[in-house]
């Protein structure tokens, strides 16, 4: 009886040691079975587990290569894949989405296939779900992070990821590559879109809330593995464009690029995609230091890293770091890469050999080989793929797609559209409005939903859900709707070429017998390096659309449909009304027609810095001296067309009585400070507001900013409601990277600001 207890103690203390040192908790019994797996795995089996193929590496093709329609596995390929290459994890489709039953067909046949195999380890299916199960037809579509983070509130990012593990799970895919928690400083950069805008502060709540959504409490069939990207800086090129060198200094990566990631490993991300780029000329996949020091051994990270594509190969070729390809390898391997994204065929062949070899010459060790695989074996121990090899039943999947889950998704949707500016009240319209709507992406469901939607670049139509676009859904409401398109965005040799409609001359024409007219501009759907541009403008060809309707001296409300933003500053002045709709998704359509026509009042906030001109790019949390204007020598150089967090709505909020528990804070003693704030709904509608608090420290060793997020709550207001918010903040709120590279509070006069109000406390010893 003693020596069980014994026992029992032990494993209990081992557990618990195991726990606290990892970033999610570990399964002891599980953590022995994938130690005797390891070691009764051969030296071809372990190398296996670290490769990722895509689909088509194991897809029919005709004789030119080409894939056939409808795709189908080759059993050759399969074969040798699975059982000779002992290949470990799948990623993705081919050119566009599936059905259900097409899923489970190809994951059944992976399944199936994989049985033969000795240890009975699944393969981990990874799929691109970013906003909704993008690649499942008929899926809920959400809007893209950008929109998400426009909602300011956090329990959208968590319903979207629930409603998303919930539809990836009914394919039977159990690995989600989302979300992305690069910060989205570089407006330019193709992939703006798909991030949660400029703050740390608001990427991280909202990357914490949608990790929550996968991956639940517990994993059960309706919850999938997030991945966590793109691990680190990849979203701040110098020149602007996919994939090409950042230039982060350290100081900036802790207290801004850092931070998100940390959160979420903290959240029990359970994967991290690797940074495709390089930063300071170290590429993302080579940086020991990032991926072996910090995530691994600093935060404790027990899940797997997982490469982005091709990206071995990459050194090689593009990075120039490595001379050959299998040197690539080992140094990928070697700095911490856990499995590779290979993806092709026959190149997957080449890397199990590399690997092989590598190991074989001690170049890479077998030890880090089992670190790697035990990491991956870990994954798949959690999310249930070392013993349930099935594919899901249909039945159980009965909200897939459903009312309730479009509910949801329209929620966000219209939670994130952001109204900029309301001259003369011209919003709402009125149902008795005679309406011209024009611009190129008012009749498109692809500019709503922007990239990766049924498609990578998102550009096919063939693929799309039956929602209505915002003309569709206008001319179904209002009665006396004029619908031009004013002008076309066209691709030419890859790049969006705009072209005048000759509906132009026509529409302008009808605008003088209308009350107001709706412009809809913004860009065609694209990603990564497809989606690379030249410039911010918005092309001179939508412009041409209110310059020309402004000539009627018809009110004109412009309504941006677009992921990043489109520089509009000589249009700005002719327009009365402007809405930034983002990528709202597949409900965008009705969602933006509900706020034109006030059903719904407006709530969305910028989550980025709007400028004003293309080659001054400034964000909120900018220091003083970039202020400094030297044709007046004011500070009045931050002049952007709108600030990160502004967004009207069709009531008006007032705030006061700020209010502060102390003045005073102790450092070393951690103290707390309440404060608090009033906010009233003084008008006559129903609202909702965003209480957003940012703090200054006045003097610091490092150059401060001017205000940074601290913390925001966004509450719903009755007409004439009052309700106080409180939040509760430690010294550590105010900390910043110091000197010597450590969190740092210094002593000093500091204030919050809540709108225009300002309060001020002391940080003492
Ligand atoms: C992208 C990743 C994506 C992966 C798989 C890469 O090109 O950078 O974000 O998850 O492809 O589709």
């Amino acid at each position: 009886m003693k020596k069980y207890l014994f026992f029992v103690i032990t494993i209990l203390l081992y557990s618990c040691s195991r726990n606290e040192k990892t970033s999610f908790p570990l399964d002891y019994e599980q953590e022995k079975i994938i130690d005797k797996l390891i070691n009764n795995m051969t030296l071809e089996e372990k190398v296996g587990q670290t490769c990722q193929i895509t689909l088509d590496a194991i897809l029919l093709k005709d004789s030119l290569n080409k894939l056939i329609e409808p795709h189908q596995i080759d059993s050759v390929k399969l074969n040798e894949a699975l059982l000779k290459y002992k290949v470990g994890s799948i990623l993705n489709v081919s050119n566009h989405t599936f059905t259900l039953d097409k899923w489970h067909k190809i994951l059944s046949q992976i399944h199936e296939k994989n049985k033969q195999n000795p240890h009975g380890i699944q393969v981990i299916y990874g799929i691109d779900a970013i906003h909704g199960a993008t690649y499942l037809s008929n899926s809920t579509l959400f809007p893209q992070q950008i929109g998400l983070a426009a909602t300011w509130d956090t329990s959208h990012a968590r319903k979207l990821g629930e409603v998303t593990a919930y539809e990836t799970r009914a394919s039977g895919i159990r690995w989600n590559f989302s979300p992305v928690l690069d910060l989205g400083r570089t407006p330019i950069w193709s992939r703006f879109f798909e991030t949660f805008g400029e703050d740390v502060y608001l990427a991280k709540t909202m990357g914490k809330s949608i990790v929550y959504g996968y991956q639940g409490e517990k994993f059960n069939d309706y919850t999938v593995a997030a991945c966590l990207k793109h691990y680190v800086g990849y979203s701040f090129p110098r020149s602007g464009r996919d994939r090409t060198p950042a230039l982060i200094p350290k100081r900036i990566m802790q207290e801004y690029y850092l931070p998100p990631f940390e959160e979420a490993i903290k959240s029990g991300a359970l994967t991290v995609m690797i940074n495709s780029g390089e930063v300071n000329g170290i590429p993302g996949h080579t940086n020991k230091y990032l991926i072996s020091e910090v995530l691994k051994e600093k935060w404790n990270f027990a899940g797997f890293t997982l490469s982005d594509w091709e990206d071995y190969i990459k050194l090689h070729k593009e990075h120039l770091t490595d001379s050959t390809i299998e040197m690539a390898i080992a140094s990928a391997f070697n700095a911490g890469v856990d499995m590779s994204m290979v993806p092709n065929n026959p190149q997957y062949k080449e890397y199990c050999k590399s690997l092989i070899k590598l190991i074989n010459d001690g170049v890479v060790s077998e030890d880090r080989l089992n670190d790697a695989v035990k990491r991956i074996l870990r994954v798949k121990g959690k999310i249930g793929l070392l013993s349930d090899l099935s594919v899901p039943d249909k039945n159980n999947y009965s909200d897939l797609a459903s009312k309730k889950h479009r509910d949801i998704a329209y929620n966000a949707a219209k939670e994130s559209i952001t109204l900029l500016k309301n001259q003369n009240n011209i919003l709402p319209l009125k149902s008795e409005d005679k309406i011209l709507l024009i611009g190129p992406t008012s009749n498109s469901l692809n500019c709503l939903n922007g990239a990766w939607t049924h498609t990578w670049q998102g550009i096919e139509t063939k693929y799309n859900n039956d929602f209505p676009t915002i003309k569709q859904e206008l001319e179904s409401r209002l009665k006396n709707v004029f619908s031009f398109e004013g002008s076309k965005m066209l691709m030419k040799d890859g790049d969006e070429f705009d072209e005048i409609s000759n509906d132009l001359k026509e529409a302008v024409r009808v605008s003088k017998s209308v009350d107001v007219a709706i412009v809809c501009v913004g860009e065609l759907p694209s990603t990564e390096m497809p989606g690379d541009i030249y410039s911010l403008n918005l092309p001179d060809e939508q412009k041409m659309i209110v310059k020309e309707l402004h000539k009627s001296e018809i009110p004109i409300v412009l309504v941006l449909v677009s992921g990043r933003p489109k520089i509009i500053r000589d249009i700005e002045p002719l327009c009365d009304g402007i809405l930034q709709a983002y990528l709202p998704g597949d409900q965008g359509g009705v969602a933006v027609v509900d706020i034109l026509t006030g059903v719904v009042n407006p709530s969305g906030k910028l989550p980025y810095t709007y400028p004003r001109y293309d080659g001054a790019i400034l964000y909120y949390d900018h220091k003083k001296l970039e202020t400094l204007n030297g044709n007046n020598w004011k500070y009045d150089f931050f002049h952007p067309q709108w600030n990160f967090g502004y967004g009207l709505s069709y009531t008006d909020f007032k705030f006061s009585n700020l209010r502060l528990s102390k003045k005073n804070i102790s450092i070393s003693k951690n103290e707390k400070i309440t404060l608090s704030v009033d906010v009233e709904n003084t008008g006559d509608i129903f609202g909702k507001e965003v209480v957003q608090l940012y703090a200054r420290d006045h003097y610091a060793s490092i150059s401060p900013p001017l205000r940074k997020l601290v913390r925001y709550n966004k509450i719903s207001l009755e007409p004439k409601q009052k309700k106080t918010v409180i939040f509760e903040l430690d010294a550590l709120d105010f900390g910043f990277f110091g000197i010597d590279f450590d969190w740092t509070n210094e002593v000093g006069k500091h204030s919050f600001f809540v709108g225009d109000l300002e309060a001020s406390f002391n940080l003492i010893k």
